[in-house]
């Protein structure tokens, strides 16, 4: 099945396609350092450049086109402008790309999206209702949204994501990957002998275990067995009400940039080739790769189902 990624990141989506036998034949992230990362791992498949500004004849036929939109005016901790954003009209390249594709006569058989969950909150519904909208009513295809939590396959992450996965055929009745059991908690997952850089400062450790203030208010908690969710900007170390931190050797440290991608189903063969606070964004951006399998692997199951599955 050859997919098309957008806004491909280091990869996470992508790797769960590969991982399961599909075959990501291009590729694009405007970000030079996520590109590095990406051709690091997985291959120079990706294109570096703003989706905006890539002509559409550049961009390959495909029988599956996924893409993990830029988030931040759809989550709880950005403003919540939406649409007025101009990030948040990256949604309708993604519409214009697909179209494109249609007047060609050459339709992706699936689009997989993913976003933060408040994404289908946003505005009381109405963003997700007109994405909803776009992707049945416009582009013609049927439409299955759920919310995928990170935890329940198999990494120790509470991580919840909306997917979208949508099918050109309209007989379909696809159903969402079935939850495991978590047998792994966030310490399994720390390395054992880390630079002294990560350990927190005796002047910093007050503001960093203070609970959240203002707009954030939650109560500072470390050394959780499941993490909370990673985020972009965690290179800033926010306090323990949003940020893991945890206790080593009778000192608090933060979490390192293998430990993030362990909790974002990376294996140590990973090559993390930029700084630490590239990869804390990287990671904190990506999709957790057992998630992305689970989703590959079930629409890899309806396709073969519905007799499309092409390998
Ligand atoms: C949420 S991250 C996607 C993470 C990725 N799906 C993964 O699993 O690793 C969104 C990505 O979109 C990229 N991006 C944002 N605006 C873009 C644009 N106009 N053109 C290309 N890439 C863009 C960002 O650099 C970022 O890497």
């Amino acid at each position: 099945m050859r997919v098309v990624s957008l806004f491909s990141g280091l990869g996470g989506l992508d790797k769960g396609f590969m991982d399961t036998g599909y075959d990501i034949i291009w590729a694009n992230d405007f970000d030079k350092f996520a590109v590095q990362t990406y051709k690091a791992n997985f291959g120079d498949h990706i294109v570096s450049g703003d989706i905006n500004e890539i002509p559409l004849e550049d961009i390959p036929d495909c029988d599956v086109l996924i893409g993990g939109f830029p988030c931040q005016p759809f989550s709880m901790m950005g403003q919540q402008k939406g649409f007025e954003d101009t990030r948040g009209t990256l949604f309708f390249r993604i519409a214009e790309i697909i179209s494109d594709k249609i007047e060609k006569g050459r339709k992706p058989k699936v689009i997989i999206l993913e976003n933060v969950r408040s994404l289908t909150t946003h505005r009381n519904g109405e963003t997700y209702g007109e994405i909803h909208r776009v992707l049945q009513d416009v582009l013609g295809y049927k439409v299955f949204r759920d919310i995928l939590n990170s935890a329940d396959f198999g990494v120790p992450q509470t991580r919840n994501r909306t997917y979208i996965v949508c099918f050109d055929n309209q007989t379909v009745n696809y159903i969402f990957p079935k939850t495991q059991e978590l047998h792994k908690t966030l310490q399994d997952l720390l390395e054992h002998d880390v630079d002294s850089k990560y350990y927190l400062s005796d002047r910093i450790l007050p503001t960093i275990l203070s609970n959240g203030t203002g707009g954030y208010q939650a109560k500072s908690e470390i050394d959780l067995k499941i993490a909370r969710p990673l985020c972009a900007t965690m290179a800033k170390m926010h306090r323990a009400c949003q940020d893991n931190y945890v206790t080593q050797n009778g000192r608090i440290r933060r979490l390192t940039p293998r430990e993030c991608a362990r909790l974002q189903g990376f294996d140590d063969s990973f090559v993390i080739p930029v700084s630490d606070c590239q990869a804390y964004k990287q990671f904190g951006n990506a999709v957790t790769v057992n998630v992305s399998r689970a989703v590959a692997q079930s629409v890899k199951d309806t396709l073969k189902e519905l007799g499309e599955w092409v390998d």
